[in-house]
């Protein structure tokens, strides 16, 4: 498939929790192996744009289509079965549980192309979510470990590798590298640019715009509930900075039409 094919495509998206109109028609495009950053304010909407992509809310209005077809998604679980996994800002890690336990955690929900999880004993269960953590470079001594005992970032890699265990095209990760420290946020950036190379679509949400100038193919910013921004990364860093701060506090937007460059 060419790489400019959209593997997700959100249309007029719009969703309200009471009087807070969260979402106020937003188009998003996700091409084949891009990685996709999404910044914006605090309350811009981002995080709400990738529930409604992962199934964790039902938007009001607007359609979503994957690989071109439109499609309905009622729960998290539909979107997985459509190859949609979400790693979710509090990770939602069970952290008195071992990494093994943690990797196949909602794995039992999965049954078509995956082991029922009732067949693996658990040396096999072991010996899978290590193949898992090998495949991505994630450096944890043992897979017996509970997540309590992880490192913030290790504990990022974990929720990451569980997110890519349901052999997932597009991944979305929002703000994965909040609260890391540098060198932990160094390694949450090898790991996305491991996922893309291994043939992974990502959206990615951060504050911080080293990390999405780093990963990103493309920037969306949005405010408000309206995407205000949607270009492609270019230029050096500074230039690059000059540019997003200029879009996120709405110097250079246009409300009614979001500028596509
Ligand atoms: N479950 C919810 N119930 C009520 N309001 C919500 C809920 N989720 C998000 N909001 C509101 O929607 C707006 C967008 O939030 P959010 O998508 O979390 O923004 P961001 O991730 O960009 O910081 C905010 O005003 C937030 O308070
Ligand atoms: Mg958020």
């Amino acid at each position: 498939m060419p790489e400019t094919t959209a593997v997700v495509e959100m249309r007029n998206i719009k969703k309200n929790f009471a009087a807070v109109q969260a979402l106020r028609g937003v188009d998003l495009v996700l091409r084949h192996n891009e990685v996709l950053g999404l910044m914006g304010d605090n309350a811009a909407g981002k995080s709400t744009l990738m529930k409604v992509l992962s199934g964790a809310y039902i938007p009001d209005e607007g359609e979503i289509l994957i690989e071109g077809k439109k499609v309905h998604m009622a729960d998290p679980l539909d979107a997985r079965r459509l190859g949609i996994e979400m790693v979710y800002q509090d990770l939602a890690l069970a952290n008195n549980l071992d990494v093994t336990s943690n990797v196949f955690l909602g794995r039992e929900t999965v049954s078509a192309q995956l082991i029922p999880i009732g067949v693996l004993d658990s040396r096999s269960m072991e010996q899978e979510s290590k193949r898992l953590l090998d495949r991505l470079k994630i450096d944890i001594p043992s897979v017996r470990l509970l997540v309590e005992r992880l490192s913030g970032g290790q504990r990022q890699a974990v929720a990451i590798a569980r997110a890519t265990a349901f052999n997932s095209k597009v991944i979305i990760m929002d703000e994965p590298t909040a609260a890391l420290s540098v060198a932990a946020i160094s390694k949450v950036l090898d790991l996305v640019r491991e996922l893309k190379a291994q043939g992974a679509s990502i959206i990615i949400i951060s504050h911080r715009l080293e990390d999405i100038y780093s990963v990103s193919d493309r920037l969306v910013v949005m405010r408000q509930g309206r995407k205000v921004r949607d270009c492609p990364v270019t230029g050096d860093i500074d230039e690059f900075r000059e540019r997003v701060v200029a879009y996120m506090i709405g110097a250079r937007d246009d409300f009614a039409n979001a500028v596509v460059d």
